[in-house]
């Protein structure tokens, strides 16, 4: 199964001028649709970047990362608006010119994509997948180029930048992720936060302490502190604080006021009443004012786990929830993307009416099996390796009989997905990665970030929150 995958992730490669750059997100001949799938998205090629370095074949990743920061100093506009300089491509397009012998390259910005939705994680990704690849394979001269370092200044000035925002989480328009449709993600989403902490400490150790460098060292290191502080705090439940929020009180005014974001405690669904297990907890997806999103989403808790967003004892309650809910999250097929699906009437209002988001499909609630990797990824990190040789099993009962498919659905994720890709790309770099990982647990150094204890409140004399 492995050298299959290795034969497929091979055949996914695209070549500029001669040069492998990334991997297109499926080979899918059957599909009568091709969309953009014959596209290279930088989220996409995540995995596929991660199991080309941990076989010591960095050069793709390289090839990649230059593209792509190429790609960020076009000017960029969707109609008459011009998108701020920093921003990454969700995907672009090799096109070969077989008469006059050229390449030449489009990329989508979210000009063309379906609901014209912004790739706010391109950004992150490029920065952490450039912390990989030096991590990897020990070479900085990349990172350290003038141009790598503008790259990501201009990535962290749109992130970084002030405005009329009350908390230190980044405000982001719906579908703005891999979750890239309506799917009340909007605001505050849990996917995004734990990227944007991610990218800014990778963007810590690789920026330059030079005079441009330094200033933003500065305001990351000043933002981190903010921001874990309000994560840990305000998007992490478990029983302990569900029961609180369950006793709310609302319309609390100054700051003295323990419901902060005035929740009224009815808008908490039922589900998650028996949801959540005496022992375990998750950062929710959402919160903002009278609003939080208690559903789970996997890629969020397991990038907060992997860029130590979530505290060692919150790391391993996550890992606890994993196994307690073992059938809504993994069920028969790793890994829900979200739980649980939004049906009926909530869904008409949240996805506006989106038939390929029904319930237990696609990003709503259905089972994807990329994300395989990450939770592998988490449960090394936590010392639980045995977590995920168990959803290895899983993936491997079926996947390449399947053919890789994209996404599966239903409640258990038994079927696969109605629209569904087959030979997705970052299936198979998942199950790569994931197996590679579980084999030779110190490839999780480049994809991991140990616990900085800077970040740690520490109570000194005072009671104030010291670092
Ligand atoms: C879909 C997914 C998105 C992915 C893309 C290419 O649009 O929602 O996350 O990047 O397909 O595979």
């Amino acid at each position: 199964m492995v050298a299959d995958a290795w034969e497929a992730l091979r055949r996914s490669l695209v070549y500029f001028r001669g040069q492998p750059v990334g991997t297109i997100a499926a080979y899918d001949h059957a599909s009568e649709e091709v969309l953009n799938y014959d596209q290279v998205f930088v989220r996409d090629f995540v995995p596929s970047a991660l199991a080309f370095l941990m076989n010591g074949e960095p050069d793709i990743v390289k090839h990649f990362l230059l593209k792509t920061l190429q790609l960020q100093g076009w000017e960029k506009r969707i109609d008459r608006f011009k998108l701020g300089e920093g921003a990454m491509p969700a995907s672009f397009k090799v096109l070969h010119d077989p008469v006059r012998k050229t390449d030449s390259v489009i990329a989508d910005f979210g000009e063309s994509a379906i609901g014209r939705v912004a790739p706010v994680d391109s950004g992150f990704w490029w920065i952490i997948l450039l912390r990989a690849y030096t991590k990897s394979t020990g070479d900085h001269s990349l990172a350290e180029t003038p141009e790598c370092q503008k790259g990501m200044r201009l990535i962290l000035a749109l992130c970084l930048s002030e405005g009329f925002d009350t908390f230190p989480t980044l405000l982001c328009a719906d579908g703005c992720s891999m979750i890239d449709r309506r799917m009340g993600i909007y605001g505050y989403p849990i996917e995004i936060q734990a990227l944007f902490f991610m990218a800014l400490r990778c963007a810590l150790v690789l920026l330059k302490h030079d005079a441009e460098g330094k200033e933003f060292i500065e305001r990351i290191v000043k933002r981190l502190h903010a921001l874990s502080y309000h994560m840990r705090s305000y998007f992490w439940l478990d029983f302990q604080q569900l029961n609180d929020i369950y006793q709310y009180k609302t319309e609390e005014y100054s700051h003295t006021a323990v419901n902060k974001f005035n929740v009224i405690p009815d808008s908490i669904p039922d589900w998650v009443f028996d949801f959540m297990p005496t022992h375990g907890g998750y950062f929710i997806g959402n919160v903002s004012p009278a609003r939080m999103d208690f559903r789970w989403f996997a890629l969020g808790n397991c990038v907060a786990i992997l860029s130590s967003l979530a505290t060692p004892e919150q790391a391993s309650a996550i890992m606890d929830l994993f196994e307690e809910r073992w059938e809504e999250l993994v069920g028969e097929m790793p890994l829900k993307i979200s739980y649980p699906a939004i049906e009926s009437h909530e869904w008409r209002i949240v996805t506006g009416c989106d038939p390929k988001n029904t319930r237990w499909s696609y990003h709503n609630g259905g089972s994807w099996p990329v994300l395989l990797w990450l939770l592998t990824a988490a449960c090394i990190k936590t010392g639980r390796p045995q977590i995920a040789r168990r959803a290895i099993d899983l993936a491997e009962s079926r996947l390449l009989k399947d053919g890789w498919p994209e996404y599966y659905d239903g409640k258990s994720g038994r079927y696969i997905g109605k629209q569904a890709r087959k030979y997705q790309t970052w299936s198979i770099a998942g199950y790569l990665v994931a197996k590679m990982l579980l084999e030779d647990p110190s490839h999780l150094g480049m994809i991991s970030l140990e616990e900085d204890k800077q970040m740690k409140p520490v109570i000194k004399r005072s009671s104030s929150w010291t670092c």
